[in-house]
Parts: structure tokens; C-alpha cells; sequence
């Protein structure tokens, strides 16, 4: 297995992807809605709204890293961009197996991205496991259609790994820089009640987790990848202060003004049950950053 194509290789956790398999010898091409962009990475054409995706990417591929999405937070959730959510999920995935129907030439495995909030956005003392049954809100919903869509690549005899993504942490990309961001000005405080767990997962031992279902021996199946560690919003905002050497001091910001400001998607940052890590650990997965404190230092703290 050579050839690795990656969808929505642009973002976060694909251009990490890309680095290292690079470094380990694969070709790594991306499939994308914009091909032009000037990356210095083979990059095949697709549109999902119009249905259309370029063969050649598909001959490209011994193995598909599924990972294309609009993103979770990035606008409104109006009923518009809602649909535009799963779409781009379910839709992608549907266009990728009917090209495969297609071409008759079939990928060794599919690694498919999914999310934890396929368990529901809500505050409980639940540790969720792969098996708890899914829940009913709307990025709920929304990854039981995801999921349900890469489930058919199983049906073509490909081995699918489905990874159920905790909150990336990244030190330029994602949610951590934005929840840093406050902290550094001295203005870090929790978000409602601070006791929402935030399951998480340090970017490196995520591309780490994905080059092991690429060449490791893991069973086909649904893995939670989320670090062992378990922690709540309130302790995370106070491990960045601690991290960052800055005081931390302000009250939590009320729920409801969250709810004011951010609508709907507010359950986003002010609900979470923690989600166990014990299904991957038992494959024999060794994360290099399983605390929290030893993420952060290594994500924040800039050394000379
Ligand atoms: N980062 C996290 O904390 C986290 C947590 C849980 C789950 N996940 C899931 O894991 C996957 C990868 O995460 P990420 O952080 O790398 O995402 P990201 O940075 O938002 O990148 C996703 C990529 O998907 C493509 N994309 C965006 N909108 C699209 C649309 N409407 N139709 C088709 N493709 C579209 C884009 O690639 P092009 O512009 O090249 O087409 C984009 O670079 C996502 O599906 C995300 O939902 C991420």
C-alpha cells in the first residue's frame, strides 16, 4: 500500500496527515473542492453538489482517508448551512462509493473520520463507548448519517476504520489557539458550569492513530479517538492559565449568554460526557500525549 488519497486534505488534521505519511514514504494525494490552490500536493478535483469526482483519483488510491467536511463551527447553524453540514459528509461518501462502483478498482482501506458527537451533546457521568447507541441532536443525527454512509464501504468487502474524533488539538489550527487566545490576556474563565467534559486528542497522536489503521493490524471497526485522559471544560481553561503562566481569576461566563450568542451551536461549548479511550488502548495504541497537562505544555509552550 503506496498510494494514500486523502478528502478535505486541506484542513487541520489532513495537512498534518500529509506531513506524516510524506515522511514515511507514501504518495499522498488530496481530493478537493478547490485543486488550484497552489499546494504543493497532488490534488484530484471533486464536487460533491454537482456529483462529480475525477476518476483518477480513485486509480490513485490503495487506501481512502475520508475526512472532508463543512466545518462544525465555522457559521450559523441555519437550516441552510445544516444541510451544507451533512452533505458534504454523506453526499461526499455516497459520491465516493458509487465511483468506486464504478471504476471496480477498490482501495485496501478506508479510514473514515466521524465525531463523538455522535453519542449527543450532553453533560452526564456516562463514560460513552463505542457501543452506547447514538444520540438524537443534531450533530448526533448528523454523524449516525455519516457513519451510516461510510458503513457502505464495508459492504464493498473494504476493511473501514471509523475514527470518532474528540476536539483536535493543534497548536496553530483549531479550537485550542481560540480558547488560549483570552487566556493569554489575563481573561481565561470557564464556560457555564465548567463541569462539561471536553474529550480530546493531541493532533500528533491522532495522525498517529490513523497511520496505525493504515498499517497495522486493527480490526475493521468504530474506534473512539479521544485521549485516556478525562477532563472538563473548567479544568481546561485552568490548564492553559497554568500552562501559560497568566492568572486565572474571572467567574464562568454564564451559559445564557453563550445560548445569546451562539444559538443552537452553544451545546457545542457548554455540554460533554466524557468518552473512553479503552478500545483503542486495548489494540495496543501507545499515546505519546495521554495527559492533558503534557499536551498543552507541548502544544503552548514556546521554547527558544
Ligand atoms: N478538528 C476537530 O477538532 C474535529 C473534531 C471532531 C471531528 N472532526 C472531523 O474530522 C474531519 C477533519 O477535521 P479537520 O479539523 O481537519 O476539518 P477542517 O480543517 O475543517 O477541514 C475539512 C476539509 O473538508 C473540506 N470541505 C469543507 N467543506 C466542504 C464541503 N462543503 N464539501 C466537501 N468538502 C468540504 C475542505 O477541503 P477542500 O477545501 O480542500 O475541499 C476542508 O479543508 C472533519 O470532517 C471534522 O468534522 C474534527
Amino acid at each position: 500500500m503506496k498510494n494514500i488519497l486523502i478528502t478535505g486534505g486541506s484542513g487541520l488534521v489532513g495537512k498534518h496527515l500529509t506531513a506524516w505519511l510524506t515522511q514515511r514514504g507514501y504518495q499522498v494525494a488530496w481530493l478537493s473542492r478547490n485543486p488550484d490552490k497552489g499546494s504543493s500536493i497532488k490534488t484530484y478535483f471533486w464536487d460533491v453538489e454537482a456529483e462529480k469526482l475525477d476518476p483518477a483519483a480513485i486509480e490513485f488510491s490503495d487506501a481512502i482517508v475520508h475526512l472532508a467536511g463543512a466545518g462544525i463551527a465555522d457559521k450559523p447553524w441555519s437550516a441552510k448551512r445544516k444541510q451544507e453540514i451533512v452533505d458534504s459528509r454523506v453526499k461526499s461518501t455516497e459520491l465516493i462509493i458509487n465511483q468506486l462502483k464504478r471504476s471496480g478498482k477498490l482501495p485496501e482501506v478506508v479510514i473514515a473520520a466521524s465525531a463523538i458527537g455522535y453519542y449527543g451533546t450532553t453533560t452526564s457521568s456516562h463514560v460513552f463507548t463505542e457501543t452506547d447507541p447514538p444520540g438524537t441532536d443534531f450533530l448526533a443525527t448528523t454523524t449516525r448519517l455519516w457513519e451510516e454512509a461510510t458503513n457502505k464501504f464495508r459492504d464493498l468487502g473494504i476493511k473501514t476504520i471509523q475514527y470518532r474524533l474528540g476536539m483536535v488539538l493543534d497548536a496553530k489550527e483549531g479550537a485550542l489557539p481560540k480558547m488560549a487566545l483570552p487566556v493569554k490576556y489575563g481573561l481565561g474563565a470557564a464556560l457555564g458550569t465548567g463541569r462539561q467534559f471536553v474529550p480530546w486528542i493531541h493532533i500528533h497522536d491522532l495522525c498517529n492513530l490513523m497511520v496505525a489503521g493504515l498499517e497495522q493490524n486493527l480490526p475493521d471497526g468504530v474506534y473512539n479517538a479521544v485521549a485516556p485522559d478525562q477532563n472538563t471544560n473548567g479544568e481546561l481553561m485552568k490548564m492553559i492559565a497554568s500552562v501559560l503562566h497568566r492568572p486565572y481569576f474571572l467567574p464562568p461566563v454564564p451559559g445564557l449568554i453563550m445560548k445569546l450568542i451562539m444559538g443552537e451551536m452553544s451545546a457545542l461549548v457548554l455540554e460533554g460526557s466524557a468518552v473512553s479511550a479503552n478500545k483503542v488502548l486495548q489494540t495496543g495504541f501507545q499515546f505519546s500525549f495521554a495527559e492533558l497537562k503534557v499536551a498543552l505544555e507541548n502544544l503552548l509552550v514556546v521554547r527558544p
